[in-house]
């Protein structure tokens, strides 16, 4: 089970506090899909680095399965069983993709047929990727999918990902969906993914709508989906004034 308890985050730009998350308080059961979802620059990046240990938080705490994680760093949060897909991934130059999916099953030699299991269940063709480097040379959309792959052989309690069809083709999104349906169904599983995607959200046990650093709503589909409709253009006067036109 994962907790937040009234987390904020606050960063001082040019002298002035500037609040990204304001007292989040949040319980995630175990083997439960939940989507986050909410306006650009609503804080949802920032939660979910929170809570794999990439931003410290100001104020709160976070436990995971009981223990207090708040002080914890990303290679412990990692062992505990979070893992983390970044909206925009890194690549690792000098590194194959190989050799990138060793390091996230383990440091462990995987047989070449493993491998080519995971890249499939993200829609790569095993052959064309298994050696390549990750460098600037593949697209966003492959190094996107490589990093998912990763996480999959990381074999996580909890896999957080952040827009994971962010840059991905209709195609491997398709086999991407599946990916997830297939991990709802293992056991001991909870899957946090940030997204804007209807066809995932339409997946999610939960829905967690995030906007101006606080957790708007919570609920089913049923209940979120009208909501995120009706607030499109709340907020701003410019846009409410276009959109009553
Ligand atoms: N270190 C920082 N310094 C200043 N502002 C920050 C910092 N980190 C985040 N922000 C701001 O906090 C807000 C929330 O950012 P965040 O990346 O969490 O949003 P998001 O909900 O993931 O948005 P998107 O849907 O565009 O990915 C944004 O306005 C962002 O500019
Ligand atoms: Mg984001």
């Amino acid at each position: 089970m994962l907790k937040l308890e009234h987390v904020s985050y606050q960063v001082t730009e040019e002298g002035q506090a500037l609040s990204i998350l304001n007292d989040v308080s949040l319980t995630i059961e175990d083997n439960r899909f939940i989507v986050i979802t909410g306006p650009n620059g609503g804080g949802k990046t920032t939660l979910a680095k929170i809570i794999m240990g990439l931003v410290t938080p100001t104020s709160g705490s976070i436990f995971y399965n009981g223990t207090d994680i708040t002080h914890l760093g990303i290679t412990e949060r990692a062992k505990l069983g979070i893992s983390y897909g970044f909206q925009q991934p890194p690549r690792f130059k000098g590194l194959r993709v190989r050799d990138l999916l060793e390091l996230a099953a383990g440091n462990t030699k995987l047989p070449r047929e493993a491998c080519c299991q995971y890249l499939t269940r993200v829609g790569l063709c095993a052959d064309d990727y298994v050696d390549r480097e990750v460098d600037a040379s593949l697209s966003g959309g492959e190094v996107k999918r490589i990093e998912i792959a990763t996480i999959l052989a990381r074999q996580s309690g909890l896999l957080i990902f952040d827009e994971p069809e962010a840059g991905i083709d209709l195609w491997s999104f398709s086999r991407l969906i599946e990916t997830f349906q297939s991990i709802r169904q293992q056991r001991n599983v909870t899957l946090l993914i940030i997204s804007h995607q209807e066809r995932i959200i339409s997946l999610a046990d939960e829905i967690l709508l995030v906007a101006d650093g606080e957790i708007r709503h919570r609920g089913p589909k049923e209940e979120i989906f009208p909501l995120i409709m009706a607030d499109t253009v709340s907020g701003c006067c410019y846009m409410n004034e276009g959109a009553h036109k």
